[in-house]
């Protein structure tokens, strides 16, 4: 009989939206199925923090972009698998930024970040050795265009922008920060801009990925869909 280890190894790219919930449906996958999981929403985050914290960012909220540039070589992301907490840990030039990289100050300067072609060439490598030995579940904006592009299941996730602000909001109340919807609504609505309109890989739906609309959606609801897709191709 044919084992878990001898199945046929996949690639799955799960992009969408900022918080749509990608991350979790990811990262949940990944937990039944024996998959690495790479956020990689954490990795421009990870730069972003680095940026913030070596004076890049200028006080009306500008990037130094040669700065961050010139940087690049300096900048080491990796991961450090789930410990207690149940979730993976970035880790910034081997420090644990994993509670530091989700703040609405990390929040608000991702995305001009995000949009630095160097940035991206530089993750983009990097995601793509993480994905050497297949077996990997990635979650972003352009995994299943850019980064992985023979992806063997790509999904691509949305809800409505004022449900997915609620979902960010909770979260960071749950966490313990002072913050305000319209704060929070009007971050979402600026990275889905942002994201969108980029020039280098901006946030799309691959012609073969299959869109997930999750907005009604129980958590078990979408990882019995996604667990039924992930089926589908491992056969
Ligand atoms: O998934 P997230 O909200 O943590 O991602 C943070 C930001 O990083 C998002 O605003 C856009 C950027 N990003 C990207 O440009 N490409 C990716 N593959 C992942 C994230």
């Amino acid at each position: 009989m044919k084992g878990i280890d001898d199945a046929k190894k996949i690639i799955v790219a799960i992009d969408g939206y900022s918080s749509s919930g990608k991350s979790t449906m990811a990262r949940e996958l990944a937990k039944r199925v024996g998959y690495v999981y790479v956020d990689s929403g954490a990795m421009y985050r990870a730069v972003t923090l680095y940026a913030i914290r070596h004076d890049m960012v200028t006080p009306e909220k500008k990037v130094k972009t040669e700065e961050l540039i010139a940087a690049l070589p300096d900048i080491h992301i990796s991961f450090q698998a789930a410990g207690a907490d149940g979730i993976q840990h970035t880790l910034l030039n081997g420090e644990d930024v994993e509670k530091f990289i989700r703040d609405m100050e990390v929040s608000n300067m991702v995305s001009p970040v995000a949009v630095i072609p160097e940035v991206r060439q530089r993750l983009t490598a990097l995601q793509q050795e993480f994905g050497i030995h297949k077996g990997i579940i990635m979650d972003g904006r352009d995994i299943g265009t850019t980064v992985f592009p023979d992806a063997e299941l790509k999904v691509f996730v949305c809800a409505s922008p004022e449900e997915r602000a609620r979902r960010r909001y909770k979260e960071l109340l749950e966490k313990g920060e002072d913050v305000e919807y319209d704060e929070v609504y009007k971050n979402v609505v600026e990275r889905d801009r942002i994201d969108t309109t980029r020039e280098v890989s901006p946030l799309r739906k691959a012609s073969d990925a299959i869109e997930l609309d999750n907005g009604d959606m129980t958590p078990s609801e979408q990882m019995d869909w996604l667990l039924e897709k992930f089926q589908e191709q491992v056969g």
